[in-house]
């Protein structure tokens, strides 16, 4: 697998971030986005409860807010204003990195789709936020608005009417620009449930040092620079040396350089181009599990372990069994690593061939080299242990779609057949390329997620875990290093290895 430039150096970026701290917000944009709606949420009902839906009373409401009440109002007003502006930020990072990462293809494409959809949708509650305020800022971006709709062959009302004279904008426009702004946090909501229909467990809250972090930077940008509103608005008058919020107005300074057709096109290209990306330049699938149906228990491990919900139990002929959608999978192997019973094929990929391949390792390891030998399971996604350790003496490597593709029996064959060390290389801990497959391993490892590995013994001690990124690879090597140190310490002691 070959990454490009800059694919390297944004993982070399990340790693000097994971090693300053070991929480690493970049692993949690997501679930920081579901923080900020949820914050959005709390403090939209309560500025809700004093807004007033008139042209009267518009402005003067969220000016009592923010000013009379500046110790509980203005705050809510600027957490809401901040959180929004941060969940446009939070959108475009997590965006960011699943596009750098590569992270958007087949299984992955209707989560993308749903992605960019969410990301216009805020974008649009957000300035129907800034309309209700009625100041002049929302006067200008009514007016450019209108005109970007008018635009529209298929509209054929004069929407900008309303905002050339006062005597035609009734409160209904606060009506409506109040309900649009409210019911596109529900589509928000309902798009949200659809892009992690695909995504088992997905992480809807941050670490705790995150969440914390993040209310606490809210609270103080709101205290530091509280959100204010502009002069109210005056249709008489032409709103000048308006600042706009980059978040959500950046379509409006295009006016000054483009018609409103070009901005359209701009718009509906740039978006479908966007959309489109996860079937632009995509390479051949790997081919899906499959389950051989007559050494299916139903245990529904399989089920559970699938990061991407493409497992589920069917009743065939009285017997419950587990069944792929091909479309979902993602060929990651961690259903193999669920099953003890030899049910799930990847691809060509038979069981019995990586049986065969590891304990021809394993001879190999023993004929060639004097103690210590290890055997390394390496996922290919992490720390590429396969180009750092391929040619180095006692040391035997398979390399594996993921590391949660490992199982409990693989284990026991190796110790069994003697070698004085087994390490385990992979994606690090909370950025698995399949999601959770390094996250499982770990539980199988502690006994705490069935099917347990069970090494026992002193095997337990000669069992390494390395979770380490593309670019992390001094510190891989070093805690390797160590491992073998150890292992040649103790043979050297006597002791049985
Ligand atoms: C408010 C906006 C968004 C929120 C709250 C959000 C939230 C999330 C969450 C919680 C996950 C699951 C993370 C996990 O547990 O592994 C996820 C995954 C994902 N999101 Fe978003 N997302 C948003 C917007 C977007 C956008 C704009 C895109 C891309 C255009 C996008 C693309 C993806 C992809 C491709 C995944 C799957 C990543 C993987 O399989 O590792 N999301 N998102």
């Amino acid at each position: 697998m070959e990454r490009g430039r800059a694919e390297r150096l944004y993982i070399r970026l990340e790693s000097l971030m994971n090693r300053e701290s070991p929480f690493n917000p970049f692993l949690h944009l997501g679930a920081i986005g579901i923080l900020l709606l949820w914050v959005i949420l709390f403090s939209g009902i309560y500025l809700f409860i004093f807004y007033e839906i008139s042209l009267e009373g518009a402005y003067s409401s969220v000016e009592y807010v923010t000013n009379r009440q500046w110790w509980l109002g203005g705050i809510m007003r600027s957490l809401h204003r901040y959180a929004s502006d941060g969940l446009v930020l939070v959108t475009l990072l997590h965006a960011f990195r699943v596009f750098i990462l590569k992270r958007y293809y087949f299984w992955r494409a209707f989560v993308w789709v749903t992605g960019v959809a969410t990301l216009w949708l805020i974008w649009i509650s957000g300035i129907f936020g800034y309309l209700m305020v009625w100041d002049t800022k929302a006067q200008l971006i009514a007016f450019l608005s209108a005109r970007l709709l008018e635009s529209l062959p298929v509209l054929g009302i004069p929407v900008g009417l309303n905002f050339a004279v006062e005597r035609l904008l009734s409160d209904q426009f606060f009506y409506i620009v109040l309900f649009i702004h409210f019911s596109s946090i529900v589509v928000i909501t309902l798009l949200l449930a659809l892009h992690l229909d695909r995504i088992s467990l997905p992480e809807i809250t941050p670490p705790r040092p995150i969440l914390w972090g993040v209310l606490l930077v809210l609270l103080g940008m709101a205290i530091a620079r509280p959100a204010v509103s502009d002069a109210m608005a005056d249709l008489k008058r032409l709103p000048v040396d308006i600042t706009l919020d980059v978040f959500y107005m950046f379509v409006y300074p295009l006016f000054n350089h483009l018609s409103e057709a070009m901005i359209w096109a701009l718009l509906v290209g740039l978006t479908a181009l966007v959309a489109a990306v996860p079937w632009l330049g995509r390479g051949r699938r790997d081919e899906p599990a499959r389950v051989v149906e007559t050494l299916c228990v139903g245990c529904e491990l399989c089920m559970k372990d699938c990061p991407y919900t493409a497992i589920q139990m069917k009743e065939k002929e009285g017997l419950v069994v587990a069944e792929i959608t091909d479309k979902r999978c993602a060929a990651c192997g961690i259903c193999m690593g669920a099953c003890e019973y030899s049910a799930v094929e990847l691809g060509t990929l038979r069981e019995e061939a990586i049986y065969e391949r590891i304990e021809a390792l394993c001879d190999g390891l023993k004929e060639e080299t004097e103690a210590p030998r290890v055997m390394v399971f390496a996922c290919r996604w992490g720390v590429e242990a396969e180009r750092l350790l391929g040619d180095k003496k006692g040391v035997a490597l398979l390399s594996l779609e993921c590391i949660g593709m490992v199982q409990s029996r693989m284990v026991d064959v190796v110790l069994h057949k003697g070698v004085d060390g087994l390490v385990f290389a992979g994606c690090r801990e909370g950025d698995c390329a399949y999601r959770r497959g390094n996250t499982y391993f770990t539980q199988r490892l502690e006994g705490i997620r069935p099917p347990v590995i069970k090494p026992g013994g002193p095997a337990g001690k000669r069992i390494r875990t390395l979770w380490f990124s593309a670019e992390e690879k001094e510190a891989f090597l070093e805690e390797f290093g160590a491992f073998m140190e150890g292992l040649e310490k103790e043979e050297e002691k006597g002791e049985p290895v």
